[in-house]
C-alpha cells in the first residue's frame, strides 16, 4: 500500500493540470495543505527524444514529495522505457499513467482517453510499465469512459488493478464531456466500492463541504482537486480543518489573496527569469485567481493588460482602495472579504 493511504490519513491530491501545476504552483498548494502532487502530463516520446522542455517539466523540489510524474503515450514499450528513464533521472515517488486526456492531439495518437476504448491495449500498457518498473509504484488516472453509451470505468479499473496499478484516480466524466456537465459521483462511488486498490475521486470539488460530503458518501481513499485550487488554493487547508473540527474556517481576506497572487508571480519570475514573458504566461492564472473576488469584470480587464510585476502591484493597490472607499455601499459578503 502506498504510504500516503495508510489509515487513518485521507490524502488530498492536487490534480495534474497542464500549463498550471508547475513546481511553483505545486509548492504553493503544498503550503496550503495539499498532500500528494502529480506533475502535469508529459509525453513518453518527449522523454525518449530527450526533449529539453519535456524533461524540465518533470523536475520538482524535495518539499513537493510525495509526487508522481504523469506520462502519456500509447506504445507499451516506449512508455515503459520513458517511465524507467524518469525514475532513474528524478526518482519521483510514483509514476502515474494518463488514461483520461481528451485533447485531440493526444487522442488521435491513441494516447490519453483513447485507451479507454481499447481495453486490450490499456491492459498491455499498464502491465508493461508495471513489469518494467517493479517494485516501483505505478498509478493511473482515468475518466468514466469514452462517451455515455460506452461508460466502462469499472471494467478499466479492474483491468488496471489486475495489471498491478497501485491506485486509480477517477475523473467522473467521459472523454466526450470534456470539462462540461457535472462529474458523476455515483460512478466514482461504484468503482471505489468494487476494487481493492485505493480510488481517488475527482471532479467538481469546489469547497470544504464538497470534500467532506464525498468522503462521507463514498469509499474513496483520497480526493483530487483541480480547477478549484486554481482560484482558491486555500481549499486544501479549509477542507482539512473542516474534517478535523467540523467547522469551515472563514475565507481568506482579499489582502491575503493579493499577497498570495503577488508571491506566486515573484516565485515564477525567480524560477523562469524574463519578467515580461513570465507575467504573460501567468495571465490565465491571474484570471483564475480573480474568480470570486469583488469587482470581477473591471478587475479582469485590468489584469489582462499586466506585463510587469509593478503594474500588478498597482492594480492591487487600486483594487483594495476602491473597495475600501465604496465599502459603505457593499454588501456584507464583500465587506467581509475586504476586512
Ligand atoms: C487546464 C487543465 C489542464 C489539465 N491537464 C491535465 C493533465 O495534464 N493530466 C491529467 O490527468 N488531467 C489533466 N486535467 C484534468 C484535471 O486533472 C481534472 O481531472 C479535471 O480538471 C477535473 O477536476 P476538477 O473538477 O477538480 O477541476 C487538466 C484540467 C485542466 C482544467
Amino acid at each position: 500500500m502506498l504510504p500516503w493511504f495508510d489509515t487513518p490519513s485521507f490524502p488530498l491530491f492536487l490534480a495534474p493540470m497542464a500549463g498550471v501545476t508547475d513546481s511553483v504552483f505545486r509548492r504553493l498548494c503544498k503550503e496550503q495543505g495539499a498532500d500528494v502532487m502529480v506533475t502535469e502530463f508529459v509525453s513518453a516520446d518527449g522523454i525518449l527524444h530527450r526533449n529539453q522542455q519535456t524533461r524540465e517539466m518533470v523536475l520538482f523540489q524535495p518539499v513537493e514529495r510525495p509526487i508522481g510524474v504523469q506520462l502519456f503515450g500509447a506504445d507499451p514499450d516506449r512508455l515503459a522505457e520513458a517511465s524507467s528513464a524518469v525514475v532513474d533521472w528524478v526518482r519521483p515517488d510514483f509514476i502515474d499513467l494518463n488514461f483520461g486526456c481528451p485533447v485531440n492531439k493526444v487522442v488521435c495518437k491513441h494516447g490519453g482517453s483513447a485507451l479507454l476504448r481499447d481495453c486490450p491495449l490499456l491492459e498491455k500498457v499498464a502491465k508493461t510499465v508495471v513489469r518494467k518498473l517493479a517494485p516501483f509504484p505505478v498509478t493511473a488516472k482515468i475518466r468514466l469512459g469514452w462517451d455515455r453509451p460506452s461508460i466502462n470505468a469499472l471494467q478499466t479499473a479492474r483491468i488496471l488493478e489486475d495489471a498491478g496499478i497501485q491506485a486509480i484516480a477517477v475523473h467522473g466524466r467521459t472523454k466526450d464531456q470534456g470539462y462540461s456537465g457535472e462529474a458523476d459521483w455515483d460512478r466514482i462511488a461504484e468503482v471505489a466500492d468494487t476494487i481493492s486498490v485505493p480510488v481517488i475521486g475527482n471532479g467538481d470539488l469546489r469547497s470544504a463541504n464538497d470534500i467532506a460530503r464525498r468522503l462521507r458518501e463514498t469509499k474513496v481513499r483520497g480526493l483530487m482537486i483541480g480547477r478549484a485550487a486554481m482560484s482558491y488554493p486555500w481549499i486544501f487547508r479549509e477542507a482539512k480543518e473542516f474534517l478535523r473540527t467540523g467547522v469551515v474556517p472563514p475565507e481568506v481576506s482579499l489582502e491575503q489573496r493579493w499577497e498570495h497572487i503577488l508571491r506566486h508571480c515573484r516565485l515564477a519570475i525567480a524560477e523562469y527569469g524574463s519578467e515580461e514573458h513570465t507575467m504573460a504566461s501567468l495571465r490565465g492564472r491571474l484570471m483564475a485567481y480573480s474568480k470570486g473576488m469583488p469587482g470581477g469584470r473591471q478587475l479582469r480587464s485590468e489584469l489582462q493588460q499586466v506585463t510587469k510585476l509593478a503594474q500588478l502591484e498597482k492594480v492591487r493597490e487600486q483594487h483594495l482602495s476602491q473597495l475600501r472607499e465604496f465599502a459603505w455601499t457593499a454588501d456584507e459578503e464583500t465587506l467581509a472579504l475586504v476586512k
